[in-house]
């Protein structure tokens, strides 16, 4: 079988690649960047992925110059270019002009991986170094305004990108992509019939005579590796076990019990664990610890269903609907940085995994290609097209905060950020929470700065990037597209005088908040009205996830500026939403949704109502350096 070797620098970059080389029907392998090149003979062609480090680094990963012997196509995506530079006597650099995001380069020749391409093309960068002298033999193809975006050696088929040409935002990569390929003269044999076949072989034997317990929980990847496993075993042999943490949608034990049973998995077992759930999170606050606490949890439910069902232990492996950016994430790879703890990653299943008692038949794989293995085993569009939910549910999405937490100098920071946003006709305010974000490969946990007035989508884009860059305090921007977005009360008579107070005082006060059955039952509600609507509106296939967030945050009264007091007024008015909807393609990369304005204010119109409710906002960060979620 031909196959394209990827060579893996770190981050998720590899695995990335040998998806979108999937994607064009095509084998590959992923081999540590060290391997070896004897080990890579007989491969069509390497592809040295990006990776988070400097080729001058001290303990700089290196692979085995031999690759440049081979006599096969090479292509080096960012470090990787780098690194073959380097190989080849180039000098690498710290970048005079480092490009974060999208930047336009310029096309010099349409040949090799850019046959076919436009003169000026749109892809996505992220580096610090970059190549300051061409190799011998090399000739630059692609300039963008900092460096040398693309050379190649035509003689040898090698060639070097510094943009990363396996993320979406790069318009045409997968086009180059395929290009490469080309020239490889590798046979697209992959399908994901095959794909289903090899994992059906591989479960077999890997099962052998044992059964399977699947921890399902109605969604897409669960839902598929379920099918899968049934599949390969006969409905006999697998168990589902649906376990309700309280932390599911509004009727969603219900919904999910439905769809499972009418779909024939008659051996579902559905476990009310949410008491166990509420008592061992009561006052915890920080979001690892919830995640830790609430993955633990789960096997402790699946083992006492199993003792209560009088089943063997040894003789059940633990099945689970983990993909491939789950165990990213988690840290869960060589060279890469923890940003969560996704719950099926936590270290007892890290330690079950090492012995061999999980079973996780989609593990390499993106959401869409979960997505084509549903569609292939026969779901229905409902459960392959629902949007991604996270396993611990929406404990993920309802923020615990002890009291308001500033960052420090808040006060000349929120001045800073005032002078910057005024041109725009905005008012800035550090809100005193924080969350989780990614920047640089790296978990942050900052604050939001939220953005008051009127703007557009395009403004609140550019002006958020530039914050985030530039304050390391913050890690999101959020737009609280007022007055609208406020909550009527009592204590404010026009919203004018709110807006003045939110403004010029503060009015923000946070209450001690965990996780509780109250708090998820607001959430329930906020949730279900943005899930109905954007059905309801038809916008639902164009967003790709939209987390409903519930922030104990209250946006009357004048809480801060009494000292920290926070009185009456401000604790009746309760919490806030921020509404998060976002457009990806595999969740790793993520760009806040641009919802049509009009529909927005209908929207936060309706979720005002909500008692308890005193704000809504929008978050209009990108991933990076916001996650996709908030915890
Ligand atoms: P973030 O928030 O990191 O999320 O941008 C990326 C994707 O992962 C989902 N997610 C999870 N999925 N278990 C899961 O099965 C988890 O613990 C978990 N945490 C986040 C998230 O919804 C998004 O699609």
């Amino acid at each position: 079988m031909d196959k394209i070797a990827v060579l893996d620098f770190g981050g998720q970059y590899a695995h990335l690649i040998a998806n979108r080389v999937r994607r064009l029907n095509v084998y590959s392998e992923i081999f540590d960047a060290a391997t070896p090149a004897a080990k890579l003979r007989g491969f069509k062609g390497v592809i040295l992925s990006g990776g988070p480090q400097s080729v001058y680094d001290k303990d700089a990963i290196k692979c085995d110059p031999g690759i440049l012997e081979l006599g096969v196509p090479l292509l080096g995506i960012c470090y990787g270019h780098q690194l073959l530079a380097y190989l080849q006597d180039a000098k690498v650099e710290p970048a005079d002009y480092r490009e974060y995001g999208l930047t336009q380069i310029k096309v010099l020749k349409k040949e090799g991986v850019f046959k076919g391409l436009a003169d000026i093309e749109t892809v996505w960068m992220s580096h610090g170094d970059s190549v300051k002298d061409l190799p011998s033999g090399y000739e630059v193809i692609g300039q963008s305004p900092g460096e040398y975006a693309a050379i190649a050696n035509f003689a040898k088929n090698f060639y070097g990108f510094q943009f990363h040409l396996e993320v979406s935002h790069t318009k045409s990569g997968m086009k180059m992509l395929d290009n490469f390929l080309s020239i490889c003269g590798v046979k697209k044999e992959w399908k994901i019939d095959n794909f289903i076949e090899e994992e059906i072989e591989r479960a077999r034997a890997l099962i052998g005579d044992k059964k399977v317990f699947m921890l399902v929980s109605g969604g897409v990847d669960s839902t598929v590796a379920f099918a899968l496993l049934g599949r390969a075993l006969g409905p006999d042999r697998v168990y589902g076990l649906f376990v309700d943490t309280g932390f599911l949608r509004f009727n969603e034990r219900e919904q999910v019990e439905k769809s499972l049973k009418s779909l024939g998995f008659d051996n579902l077992h559905v476990k009310d664990a949410s008491a166990d759930f509420f008592s061992a999170l009561k006052e915890v606050y920080e979001p690892e610890k919830k995640r830790q606490i609430i993955g633990e949890l789960f096997l402790k439910v699946q083992a006492e269903v199993v003792a209560s069902l009088g089943l063997n232990p040894d003789e059940w492996l633990i099945g689970q609907g983990t993909i491939y950016p789950d165990t990213i994430e988690s840290g869960g790879t060589k060279n890469s940085a923890k940003i969560k703890t996704h719950h099926n990653r936590v270290s007892k299943i890290e330690e079950m995994i090492k012995q061999g008692r999980i079973i996780e038949p989609l593990a390499q794989l993106y959401k869409d290609e979960v997505r084509a293995v549903g569609e292939k085993l026969g779901l229905p569009a409902e459960i392959v097209w629902r949007h991604p939910f996270p396993g611990p549910g929406l404990a993920v999405r309802c923020l615990c905060a002890k009291q308001a937490n500033w960052p420090e100098g808040f006060r000349q920071l929120e001045a800073r950020l005032n002078a910057d946003v005024a041109k725009h006709g905005l008012t800035a305010r550090i809100l005193p929470v924080q969350s989780v974000g990614v920047q640089g490969d790296f978990r942050t946990y900052r604050h939001p700065v939220a953005l008051i007035g009127d703007s557009d989508f395009a403004i609140l884009d550019a002006v958020a990037t530039d914050l985030i860059n530039r304050y390391t305090e913050i890690n999101r921007v959020l737009w609280l597209k007022a007055p609208a977005s406020i909550a009527e009360t009592d204590t404010v008579s026009t919203e004018q005088t709110k807006m003045r107070q939110v403004s010029r005082n503060g009015g923000l006060a946070v209450t001690d908040s965990y996780l509780t059955r109250e708090r998820i039952a607001l959430l329930q509600k906020a949730d279900k009205i943005v899930s109905q609507f954007i059905e309801e509106k038809g916008i639902s296939r164009q967003i790709w996830q939209f987390p409903t967030v519930l922030v104990p945050l209250s946006v009357q009264g004048n809480a801060r500026g009494a000292g920290e007091k926070a009185n009456a007024s401000a604790r009746g008015a309760g919490e806030s939403i921020v509404l998060r909807p976002v457009e990806s393609d595999e969740a790793m990369t993520a760009n806040f949704y641009r919802m049509d304005l009009k529909l927005l204010d209908e929207l936060i119109q309706r979720l005002v109502k909500i008692p308890g409710i005193s704000a809504v906002f929008y978050d209009v960060t990108n991933k990076p350096p916001g996650t996709i979620e908030w915890e």
